[in-house]
């Protein structure tokens, strides 16, 4: 995918236009990690039920995914589930996973004609069976691509995972597989959900918190992060387009000094 791609289907003349002009494509984030925050606040402003929120979301994931495709972003990561979602009502948990099938559902070609893979991270294992199923069909469906691998974090916490990896290490220490004293931080890297990818160099928030939320901890150590006040259902191409043109402006020290 290239900048054509997008000029493709980006009006001339608009602000799009623009903002993609003013990126590096050689200088690229190679893996986007997003915290979608605010439905709820979205469907309150309009006097509708949380899930309200939640179904207008789709089309902003629809929208953000075909753009970090088009981009030829290596990785987008989706927060959608997190393991601490399951104190939410019933009936909004309930449609969420409705939602999320049925995005697969009807998606999936689209995924497949764009050369996207499609992976699931998190406790996969505790989600309701016919969910799995899907998420599973959309794996296995687009296993063979070769363009933007889309995560989605379902499931998912932080903590979770490290602690899992650290379950998995001391294990192998005390079978004899592995020495403790040569366990580093890419032995770690590699008990993670996200073993072999790169970190994210950009994690967006939307809806203006300040915070973290449980997501990718390990993984965002130096991440850039770029929070707008705008809510997730109104996210679009042209704030993923300008977070990645902020993001180009940063200088990333890494703990060093400028260079
Ligand atoms: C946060 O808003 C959003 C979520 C917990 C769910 C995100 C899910 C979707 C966008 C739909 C399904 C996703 C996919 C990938 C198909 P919030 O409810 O916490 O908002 P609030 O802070 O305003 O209450």
């Amino acid at each position: 995918m290239s900048l054509q791609d997008l000029l493709e289907v980006v009006p001339s003349g608009s602000e799009d236009q623009a903002l993609l002009r003013a990126i590096d494509f050689a200088r690229l984030p190679r893996h986007v990690a997003v915290i979608m925050d605010g439905n709820g606040r979205w469907a309150k402003l309009r006097h509708k039920p949380r899930v309200e929120g939640h179904r207008a979301g789709i089309a902003s994931v629809r929208d953000v995914v075909e753009t970090s495709a088009r981009l030829g972003l290596q990785v987008l990561t989706l927060y959608a589930f997190s393991v601490e979602n399951w104190k939410r009502p019933q009936s909004e948990v309930t449609t969420l996973m409705g939602l999320l099938k049925r995005y697969l559902r009807s998606e999936l070609d689209t995924l497949l004609r764009n050369n996207i893979r499609f992976r699931v991270i998190g406790r996969m294992e505790e989600l309701p069976a016919d969910v799995q199923d899907e998420l599973r069909r959309g794996m296995e469906r687009t296993a063979d691509r070769s363009g933007l691998l889309f995560n989605i974090a379902l499931n998912y916490g932080g903590r979770t995972e490290i602690t899992d990896a650290v379950r998995r290490l001391a294990a192998d220490v005390a079978a004899g597989r592995r020495e403790a004293g040569a366990i580093d931080e890419d032995t770690l890297s590699s008990c993670l959900y996200t073993a072999g990818l790169p970190d994210p160099d950009l994690l967006i928030r939307t809806s203006g918190e300040m915070r973290v939320s449980n997501f990718l901890l390990w993984q965002i150590a130096y991440a850039e992060i770029w929070v707008t006040d705008v809510l997730w259902p109104d996210f679009r191409r042209k704030h993923l387009l300008q977070a990645v043109a902020d993001y180009q402006k940063r200088e990333r020290r890494y703990g060093g000094i400028a260079k």
